[in-house]
C-alpha cells in the first residue's frame, strides 16, 4: 500500500486514536498468530469464518495455529491471561491491525485486511452498548464519512435465540426447495444466517419469517429499550432492523452494522455487538462485553469516493539545483526548511535543469525552489509557481517565511 491509500490509512488511524482517547480506551496490541481453537470456540465451529475462511496450519511443534480472522477473541484471551478482570474491573481497549480471511478477493473483500476496533469488557449495562455505538459514529463523523446507515437489532440471550432458531427452522423447512445450496446446509447448522443470504430466492423465502423480537423476555426488551433511549440521548441516528443477524456466533443481545451506499456488494464498513457469554466460556467470570470493528480498507474507499484525498495534505515544494556548489547549498537549505515543518524534496541525480523540472512536475509539487551559481553569488533563490509559470527571486533568509505563507494559503484554498 502506498500513495493515497496510505494517506487515508494514516488519517483513519489518527481519527480513531483521537476519538477513542476521548472515551478512555487504551490501545492493546494482540498477537496476529493464535491457537486455532481460540477462534473455533469464540466464533463458532459452524460459522463461515471458521469453516471456510480461516488461515490455519500446524506449526513445527505440532501446534494448530491460525492467523487471526478478527480481533475480539484475542482481546478476550489477553484480558483473562493478564488478569485484567481482577485488576481493571471495566477494561476498555482499542486495537488496529491486519486480519486474515481466505475469501475470493474482490473490491472491498480482501484476504488480508485491516480492522480498527474497540472492546469494553466487564459490563452488562445497556449504556455501554449505546456508548460503543456512539464512539463508532463519532469516529466516522470525525473522519468525514457522511451518508452511512446504522442499523441496530437485539438478538436476545442464547436461550431466547435457541427458541427462535427452532421456530425459524420449521418455517424454512416447509419452503426448503426455494433455498440456495448453502442455505439448505445452514438450515441444519446455522439457520440464522439464512436471514443474511443475498440470493434472491432466499430473500423471497425469508419474507414473513418469525422475528426475534417476538421471543424476547421482559429483561431483554428493557435492555433494548434502554440502548435505543441512550442512543437518542447521545444524538445517534439509527434505524432498527429486526432481521439483522451477524456472521459470528458469540453475539448476544445488541448487534449493529454500519453500511455505506457507495460501496456496492461489500457495503459493511463496521459491525459489532454484545458478547456476554464469551468471557465465561473462556474460563473467566460471568462478565458482559461489547465492541465493534471497522474495516479500514472500506473506510478508505468511502473517503476516496467522497473525493477527500487532497485535503489536509501538506504543500509540497521541490528543490532544483544547478552544479556541485548549488547541490551542497540546496541540500543545506532543504534540510533547514524541513526542520521548519515544510515538505520539500529533491532529486539528487545529476540531471539537467530540464530533467529536474520534469522530476518536480512528476512529484506533484506546486512550487519549485531553484538554486544555481548566480543565486549563490547574490544570496537569493528563485521560486517558480508550476501552476501559473511565474518566477520570482527572494533573498535566501526570507525564503522560509515565503514558503510558510504559501503553504498556509494553499491549506485555506483546499
Ligand atoms: P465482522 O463483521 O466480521 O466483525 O467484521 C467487521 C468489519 O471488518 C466489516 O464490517 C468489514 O468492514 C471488515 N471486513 C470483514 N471482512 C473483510 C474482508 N475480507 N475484507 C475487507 N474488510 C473486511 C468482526 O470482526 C467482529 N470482531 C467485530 C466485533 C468487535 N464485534 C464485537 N467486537
Amino acid at each position: 500500500m502506498c500513495g493515497e491509500e496510505a494517506v487515508f490509512f494514516a488519517r483513519i488511524e489518527g481519527a480513531a486514536r483521537t476519538v477513542f482517547d476521548r472515551f478512555g480506551f487504551e490501545e492493546m496490541r494482540a498477537p496476529i498468530l493464535e491457537a486455532r481453537d481460540l477462534f473455533r470456540r469464540a466464533l463458532g465451529a459452524e460459522t463461515d469464518v471458521v469453516q471456510k475462511e480461516m488461515y490455519e496450519f500446524t506449526d513445527r511443534s505440532n501446534t494448530d495455529v491460525a492467523l487471526r480472522p478478527e480481533g475480539t477473541a484475542g482481546v478476550v484471551r489477553a484480558y483473562l491471561e493478564n488478569n485484567f478482570h481482577k485488576t481493571k474491573g471495566l477494561a476498555r481497549f482499542y486495537y488496529l491491525g491486519p486480519m486474515f480471511r481466505s475469501e475470493r478477493p474482490q473490491a472491498g473483500r480482501l484476504r488480508q485486511f485491516h480492522q480498527i476496533g474497540v472492546e469494553q469488557l466487564g459490563t452488562e449495562s445497556p449504556y455501554a452498548d449505546a456508548e460503543t455505538i456512539h464512539c463508532l459514529t463519532l469516529f466516522l463523523d470525525t473522519l468525514g464519512i457522511g451518508g452511512y446507515e446504522l442499523r441496530v437489532n437485539h438478538l436476545g440471550s442464547f436461550e431466547e435465540r435457541e427458541k427462535f432458531k427452532a421456530k425459524l427452522r420449521s418455517f424454512f423447512e416447509s419452503g426448503k426447495s426455494r433455498l440456495c445450496g448453502d442455505c439448505r446446509l445452514r438450515l441444519e447448522k446455522n439457520v440464522l444466517r439464512i436471514l443474511d443470504c443475498k440470493v434472491e430466492g432466499c430473500r423471497e423465502a425469508a419474507k414473513g419469517s418469525p422475528m426475534i423480537r417476538d421471543f424476547l423476555n421482559q429483561e431483554s426488551r428493557d435492555h433494548h429499550a434502554c440502548v435505543c433511549g441512550a442512543l437518542r440521548a447521545a444524538g445517534v441516528r439509527y434505524s432498527e432492523d429486526s432481521y439483522m443477524v451477524r456472521g459470528l456466533d458469540y453475539y448476544t443481545r445488541t448487534v449493529f452494522e454500519v453500511t455505506h451506499p457507495k460501496l456496492g456488494a461489500q457495503d459493511a464498513i463496521a459491525a459489532g455487538g454484545r458478547y456476554d457469554g464469551l468471557i465465561e466460556s473462556f474460563g473467566g467470570p460471568k462478565a458482559g462485553a461489547v465492541g465493534f470493528a471497522a474495516g479500514v480498507e472500506r473506510l478508505a474507499m468511502c473517503l476516496a469516493s467522497a473525493g477527500k484525498g487532497e485535503s489536509e495534505k501538506a504543500t509540497p515544494f521541490f528543490m532544483v539545483t544547478l552544479g556541485e556548489r548549488a547541490l551542497k547549498e540546496g541540500f543545506k537549505l532543504m534540510s533547514e526548511l524541513r526542520a521548519k515543518d515544510l515538505q520539500v524534496s529533491m532529486d539528487f541525480s545529476d540531471k539537467s535543469l530540464k530533467g529536474q523540472m520534469r522530476a518536480a512536475d512528476k512529484s506533484g509539487s506546486r512550487y519549485v525552489i531553484i538554486m544555481g551559481d548566480a543565486e549563490i553569488e547574490n544570496n537569493t533563490v528563485a521560486l517558480k509557481d508550476m501552476q501559473t509559470g511565474s518566477q520570482d527571486s527572494y533573498v535566501k533568509e526570507i525564503i522560509s517565511h515565503k514558503l510558510e505563507s504559501l503553504s498556509r494559503e494553499n491549506i485555506r484554498r483546499q
